[in-house]
């Protein structure tokens, strides 16, 4: 038995590789294309396991899914794959709509076909699970509702727009020809192995390096954080027990300001590596102008998950930016290495010119 998951040497994906090979000896076939987020030194502690088997190709290759599938045999796929940041489909919204809604579909149809082949036991058996976002249901207002599983589509960032098309196709797929599916639809994450153009990284890279600490706008936007190893649990769970079709919200219970989350950064920096001249880090904090389209608040309702799947997050919001931070510090090494030339590219292309 093994699964195959894709996108594996990305933020979520490589904690999910490394956390599924903690608890489980099942291998992993991880298929990527590493793009500028897969990192294979994010899977450095995997280097002579077998369980862990690397195939870097693109999701939106038929003949590469088809072969793989066939070859392994897997279980179950899971599909983390993505263009995942919201300014860079700003920018240029074209690969998401290539990777996140054409290799989706791509994805869908081989798994289809391979599970039509697959006999009775392995074909009841065989799961496809697709790794959503919470972004797909747009922006709540202050003092409204958390998003619930049945909280309409609402997206409006090209990224955004994209998933929910995904997520559109997966809930045709189980409609349509029946395939077994099930889709996760997660807020933000953060931890180890966090890319440093999402805000947490970017924070702590930038505040180490003497960078200012860019604000977008006002700063009063609200996002709903998770602890990436808690999205990582949720996932292994919908799998064992979601029923197919289905759709489980995942959420920390932890919203915060922007502003919040910059000053808790800023506080335990100034504790766990203070400044050379004693200055305080939030000294960097700099507004700047805003994100255009920017949703103003995201919340998620995640009791259908403990209800009926009895999931619960571990960490709380203050528990997981400590180890987060901790992380970046004792692995300097990879925070130098991810800021490569392309790195910088992007940081003048989005920073450069904002006010
Ligand atoms: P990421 O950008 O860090 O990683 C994406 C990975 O996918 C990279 O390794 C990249 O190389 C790979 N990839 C991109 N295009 C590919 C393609 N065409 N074929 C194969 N591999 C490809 O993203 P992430 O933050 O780890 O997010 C993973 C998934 O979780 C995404 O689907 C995202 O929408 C979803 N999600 C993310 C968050 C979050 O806060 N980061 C929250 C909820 C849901
Ligand atoms: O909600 C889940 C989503 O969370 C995922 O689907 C996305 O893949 C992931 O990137 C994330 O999207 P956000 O846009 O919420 O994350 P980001 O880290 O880019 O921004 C978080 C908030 O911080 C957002 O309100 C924008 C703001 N921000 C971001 C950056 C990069 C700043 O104020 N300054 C910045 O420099």
């Amino acid at each position: 038995m093994s699964i195959l998951v894709t996108g594996g040497a990305g933020f979520i994906g490589s904690n999910f590789v490394l956390d599924w090979l903690k608890h489980h000896d099942e291998p992993v076939i991880n298929l990527d294309k590493l793009t500028y987020a897969g990192n294979l030194e994010n899977l450095a502690s995997l280097k002579n396991d077998s369980r862990h088997i690397f195939v870097q190709g693109d999701i939106a290759d038929q003949r590469q899914i088809d072969r793989l599938l066939e070859q392994y045999q897997p279980r179950a796929l899971i599909n983390f794959a993505a263009e995942s940041h919201v300014d860079r489909s700003i920018h240029g919204p074209r690969d998401f709509i290539q990777t996140n809604i054409m290799g989706t579909f791509t994805l869908l149809d081989s798994a289809r076909g391979y599970w039509s082949r697959l006999d009775g036991p392995r074909r009841q058996e065989f799961r496809f699970l697709h790794v959503s976002t919470d972004e797909v249901y747009g922006s709540l207002e202050p003092g409204e509702p958390a998003f619930s599983e049945t909280h309409r589509y609402e997206p409006n960032s090209p990224y955004s727009a994209s998933k929910a098309a995904s997520d559109h196709l997966v809930r045709a797929w189980y409609h349509t020809y029946g395939l077994p599916v099930l889709t996760t639809n997660c807020s933000n994450n953060y931890g180890p192995y966090h890319f440093p153009e999402k805000l947490i990284p970017l924070l702590i890279v930038n505040a180490l390096a003497g960078r200012p600490l860019p604000v977008y706008g006002d700063g009063r936007q609200v996002r709903d954080w998770l602890y990436v190893t808690d999205h990582c649990s949720a996932i292994r769970r919908v799998l064992e027990a979601g029923i197919p079709g289905e759709v489980y919200n995942v959420g920390g219970w932890n919203e915060k300001t922007n502003l919040e989350v910059v000053h808790n950064v800023c506080n335990l920096l100034d504790e766990l590596c203070p400044r050379a001249d004693e200055g305080s880090y939030i000294q960097q904090i700099t507004h700047v102008a805003d994100r255009p389209g920017h949703d103003r608040r995201y919340a998620i309702d995640a009791r259908k998950l403990e209800r009926e799947l009895g999931w619960t997050p571990a960490e709380t919001f203050e528990t997981g930016i400590r180890k987060t931070i901790l992380w970046y510090l004792d692995n300097p090494q990879w925070v130098e290495r991810v800021q490569s030339g392309a790195y910088r590219d992007w940081v003048s292309q989005n920073y450069e010119g904002r006010v």
